[in-house]
Formats: structure tokens, sequence, C-alpha cells
């Protein structure tokens, strides 16, 4: 019998999601460029229950294998094997077939492969997915973009496979690359968080001098309040995990310094782009970029000493610290997120994509990697006012934020004080200070501007463009 889909690039993810789509009753076709990734998944398909899953060594076979019009899943590395991978598929395709390229792919790349494709007749989509080995194989969280004719197509099956939370956590995002773009900035917030989380950390570990148990309880703790989430979830299971090659914590041995692979870059660079502020974002990545600088800060440890406080916790107990510590993050993680959402609906807006922001975060409860309880409230402002400006006018976050202000503040100045960076809590915070004050210093930055280089400034108190001769 013919397969009702079929899945190229046979990785960790694609693997996994191949087992995923069987594993729902779809009968999946695969193939690899290497044909051991093709027997390995075989064999994984025949031990998880004689999975309905067929492996082709030759991709004239594996393209035959499919039902019309054809499905083809790619899941290879984004950027020229993308490329390859299309140029090789389509010697077989015909017309009205579908590829979707699953990869974390640049959406201009999407878009561009989707025009080259159209010539043949084509349909071609860019689909995030997100949530790991894990999520791929029992359950992802899915974004979808590109033409709605490809979605109908894929929906009976990208439905079923999709993480299940009040609903399939798959929508179809929007037409082109919305897709990739969507998938893109939910990396940038999981950047966000992840610097977040190490923040409160650094804080807790070194102004409170909490140890790897107590940080343990402490997550699993803050994981049945507002704060629950994946990402905490697994940040106290690690607090746990023995070093198998020695004594204490595993994480106590891991190399301070981040890996990449550019799409927390990319989100930074597209906001910029379009205009919107993403400090805590951009802290992120910072931060990873400094992490880089090893041999820097080895050197520079050496040059600059500073005196911490000798109470380093300004008279708070550790269990006040905490409090202080959880609601400051939690208040900074609004802020994120606002930032994170803006970026989608300004884009949004300007390709015309219609994106539904509270669509986009009902998706992200399940599957993903920032899935958490707290999407749910996202998703619930965006029903109140679907047009909401941003995260921070929503009443109830509004009023989170006003309740959290000081315990934010509290521990933006410790940490400040102990010498520790803290650029995505202070980040955030210094972005929900401009944003709430009507009047900011930009009047003297436009002065400047105007004094050197006669850019010209408009006034409070009346209309029109005006210019001054500054110089005395
Ligand atoms: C996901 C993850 C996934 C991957 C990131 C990691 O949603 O499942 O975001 O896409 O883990 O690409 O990115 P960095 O390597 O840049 O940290």
């Amino acid at each position: 019998t013919l397969s009702k889909v079929g899945l190229v690039g046979l990785a960790v993810m694609g693997q996994n999601l191949a087992l995923n789509v069987a594993s729902k009753g779809f009968q999946i076709s695969v193939f690899n460029r290497s044909y051991e990734k093709t027997q390995d998944t075989e064999r994984r398909a025949k031990e998880e229950g004689n999975l309905p899953l067929v492996g082709f060594k030759e991709m004239k076979d594996f393209v035959a294998s499919l039902e019309k019009p054809r499905r083809v899943i790619i899941l290879v590395q984004a950027g020229k094997p993308v490329d390859e991978t299309i140029a090789k598929l389509s010697e077989h395709l015909e017309a009205g077939d579908l590829i979707v390229d699953g990869g974390n792919e640049w959406y201009e790349n999407t878009e561009r492969r989707a025009q080259e494709v159209a010539a043949k007749g084509l349909l071609y989509m860019g689909m995030g997915v997100s949530g790991g080995e894990s999520g791929a194989r029992n359950g992802p969280s899915l974004m979808p973009g590109g033409p709605k004719a490809g979605y109908d197509l894929m929906e009976p099956i990208i439905t079923k496979i999709a993480a299940q939370v009040d609903g399939p956590c798959v929508t179809h995002i929007g037409p082109g690359g919305a897709g990739n773009y969507v998938k893109m900035i939910h990396n940038g917030i999981e950047y966000g968080d992840m610097q977040l989380i190490a923040e409160a950390y650094d804080i807790l570990r070194t102004v409170g001098g909490f140890s790897n148990a107590e940080l343990k309880a402490l997550f699993e703790e803050w994981n049945r309040g507002e704060l629950e989430s994946f990402l905490i979830e697994i940040t106290a299971q690690i607090f746990g995990v023995k070093d198998p090659h020695g004594e204490g914590e595993l994480v106590d041995k891991i190399l301070d310094k981040t890996g990449m692979k550019g799409t927390g870059k990319w989100t930074v660079q597209t906001a910029a782009e379009i205009s919107v502020p993403v400090p805590t974002i951009s802290a992120a990545l910072d931060s990873r970029l400094i992490s880089g600088l090893k041999e820097h800060r080895v050197q520079a440890a050496k040059l600059f000493s500073h005196q911490a406080p000798a109470d380093r916790l300004g008279g708070l107990s550790k269990k006040d610290l905490a409090d202080h510590v959880r609601r400051a993050l939690y208040a900074s993680k609004i802020c994120s997120y606002a930032q994170g959402l803006n970026i989608i609906r300004t884009m949004g807006e300007q390709k015309n994509w219609n994106l539904q922001l509270g669509s986009i975060a009902r998706i992200w409860k399940g599957g993903c990697i920032i899935r958490a309880v707290f999407l749910d409230r996202i998703k619930k402002a965006f029903d109140r006012d679907a047009l909401l400006p941003s995260l921070l006018f929503d009443p109830e976050f509004a009023n989170e934020l006003q309740t959290r202000q000081a315990s934010w503040r509290k521990v933006v100045s410790l940490a400040i004080e102990n010498g520790i960076a803290v650029p995505a809590f202070s980040g955030s915070l210094a972005y929900f200070d401009a944003y709430r004050r009507e009047r900011s210093s930009a009047n003297l930055v436009q002065a400047q501007r105007d004094f050197f280089g006669a850019h010209t400034f408009e006034r409070t108190d009346k209309p029109g463009s005006f210019h001054q001769e500054w110089a005395n």
C-alpha cells in the first residue's frame, strides 16, 4: 500500500517525528542520504510495536511509494542541505505535491523556495517544530506556515502528532514564511527564559548561598506556582544530577560557555530591522556572546576586584530572597514575552500575515520548550482583546507587574551591589520603567542631533519641525 506521507532526513528530529507519525497509524515512507539511519529508523519502528514505517534506499522509489498528492516532510540541516534535498525531490515530484520543511530555517529562504518550486506546480511550507527529541516523538508544538491548501493536506496528520492541550498544539500560522518566523521568535523567547532562570540561579547561589540541593527543592516548589513550566522543571532536575566522574553535582563541572545555532541571533536582528525594542532577548544573546569570551573573563577577573557587602543579603532571610527572586523572575518574564510577541505582531502587520497572537500562545502551551501554564494566561489576554498593543496593557498582567515592582527592584539592586551581572532582569526592568514614563530623556538626544547635524526636532507645544542654531 502507498504511504500517507514521506519524511526525508533521519537525524534525531526526523527519526523521532517519523516514529510519531507512524505510531498514530499513518503509514510513512522514510529516506536519508546515508542508508544506515534509514535502517536504524526501521529497526526502531519494529521494536516500538511494528509501526507502519517503510525505508527506501533510492529517492525515486521513496517518492513512488507515496499517495498522491504527495506529502513530504524534510528535516535536514537548515540552509544548503534543504536546497539540495528539494532539488533531488523535485526530479520526482509532480504538480500538486507538497514539501514541508520542518527545520529552523530563515523565513526568507522558505519564501524563496516556495516561489522556486511553484514553477513546477509544487506547494511549499515551512513548519517550525519545537520540543526537541522527546517532543518530536511524543507530541511537539508545530508552527506550519505557507499556503492554506498545503495546510489542509497536512492537517489530518499534524493535528494527531502534535502535543494535545485543549486541542492539538498546531494551527495554520499564516502564509509564506510565517511558520518559520514564529518558530524563530519562540526560540528568541526561549533564550530570554533560559537567561532569566540562569540569573535567578546566580543570585540565589552567590548572594543567597543556596546549595544545589536547596535550589532543586526551590525550583520544584516554583514549578507548582505561577512559574510552572518545562524550563523550570528541567532546571530543578539538573540541580539533582550527580557528577558521573567525581564528587558533587554535574552542573558545577560544566564549562560556563554557551553554544548556539543562530535563531536567537536572528530574533535580535529581525527585531532591530523592524524597530521593535527587545532588551531582555538581546541581553540573553549578549550573555551568550560574553560567555564565549572565557579567556578574557579569566584575565579580567584578576584585574578587577569588587568588595561584596559584608551582609550580602542586605538583611534578608534566604526565604525572603527566594520570594523576591521568584516575583522578579515572573515580572521579567512578562516583559520578555511582551517583547517577543511585539516582534511577531509588527512583522505580521508588515507582511500582512494576519497572525492570531492568541492562537500562537495556545499552541505554545504544550510540546515546545517554552511551554508553561503562563501561556494560557497570555492566550486569555488576547481573548479579552485580540488587538492588545502590548501584554503590559492587559489589566491582569499590568496588575501582576505592579504588585511585583518592589521585589523586582530589590533583586536587581542586590545583584548590582554584589557585583553580579543580571542583564535580563535589569533589561526587563529598564524596559518596564522606560515604558511607564510619559516623558523620557530623548528630548536631549534630539537636541544633540539637531546641534551637530541639523536633524531637526518636534516641539511639545506646537506642531511642525524645528531647527535651532545652538552654538554660541
Ligand atoms: C526547540 C528548540 C530547538 C533547539 C534550538 C536551540 O524549540 O525545540 O528551540 O529548536 O534546541 O535550536 O538553539 P541554540 O542551539 O541556538 O541554543
